[in-house]
């Protein structure tokens, strides 16, 4: 080899700090949300002979439940925050497919993942153009959640957030339609967390650009030639 001493690969910062820690946070929030909304919808028949002021679990997994819903809230309006003031990589450009190279990427994205027909780096370094679309409706999931959770517990809290989201049971059709709205929602962010974690496992190996540890560290590794955004 003529030119030993450079380096073809070159390492870029994609992932700012607070975007690593509204991931985790909110991975964090999405699991407890679940498994106590899980709980909350159908409770376990526990026997138990402890006296029953000593037995209150369900309380705490509704408690558990609120305080999950709060972080996971203002989480989700932080990262909005940063989708505007954010690198490049964090903006909500990336999120919304109005380019026509965005749409031509989805068809790429698709024949590596889906159709397996070839197995290829994408070209781009954040979120490719599939999964920037994929985590807008998952952000459209969020604001769903955060309507009808909000909804059902402003009839249980004098707070004045809850209380501004007073609106969605009656526009909705009453509790007992929201509760089964706001369980149902819940499949899909089951759903979404297998997908997104296959894929990120999937990607790192296509890829072979360090995609699982850029969530932790910030750094992908790439190509020189593509190292641009
Ligand atoms: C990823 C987000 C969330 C998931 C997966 C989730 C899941 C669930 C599930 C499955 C239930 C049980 C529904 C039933 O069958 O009766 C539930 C109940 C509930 N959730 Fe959520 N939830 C989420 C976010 C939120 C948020 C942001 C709030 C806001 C405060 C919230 C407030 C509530 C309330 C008030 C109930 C009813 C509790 C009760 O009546 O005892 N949830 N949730």
């Amino acid at each position: 080899m003529s030119s030993t001493n450079v380096c073809p690969i070159s390492r870029v910062y994609v992932w700012e700090l607070p975007v690593r820690l509204y991931h985790w946070v909110n991975a964090l929030c999405v699991v407890a949300l679940a498994v106590t909304g899980f709980l909350i919808g159908r409770p376990l028949a526990i026997q138990m002979s402890a006296e029953a002021s000593f037995s209150y679990w369900f309380g705490w997994v509704r408690f558990a439940h609120f305080v999950a819903a709060f972080i996971f809230f203002f989480n989700f309006l932080g990262r909005i925050y940063w989708g505007f003031v954010g690198n490049t990589y964090a903006s909500w450009r990336n999120f919304i497919p109005y380019r026509r190279e965005q749409l031509q990427e989805v068809g790429e994205v698709l024949k590596v993942d889906i159709l397996q027909a070839t197995v290829k780096p994408m070209e781009s370094i954040g979120h490719n153009a599939l999964a920037g679309i994929t985590y807008f409706l998952t952000f459209l999931a969020f604001l769903f959640q955060c309507l009808t959770g909000f909804g059902l517990y402003s009839a249980m809290s004098q707070a004045w957030l809850p209380k501004m989201f007073a609106w969605v049971v009656p526009m909705m059709g009453g509790d007992f339609a929201v509760r089964q709205w706001h369980h149902m929602a819940m499949w899909f962010f089951v759903v979404f967390a297998m997908v997104h974690v296959y894929l990120v496992f999937y990607h790192d190996y296509v890829e072979g650009r360090g995609v699982i540890s850029s969530m932790a560290g910030g750094w992908k590794f790439v190509e020189r030639d593509v190292d641009q955004p």
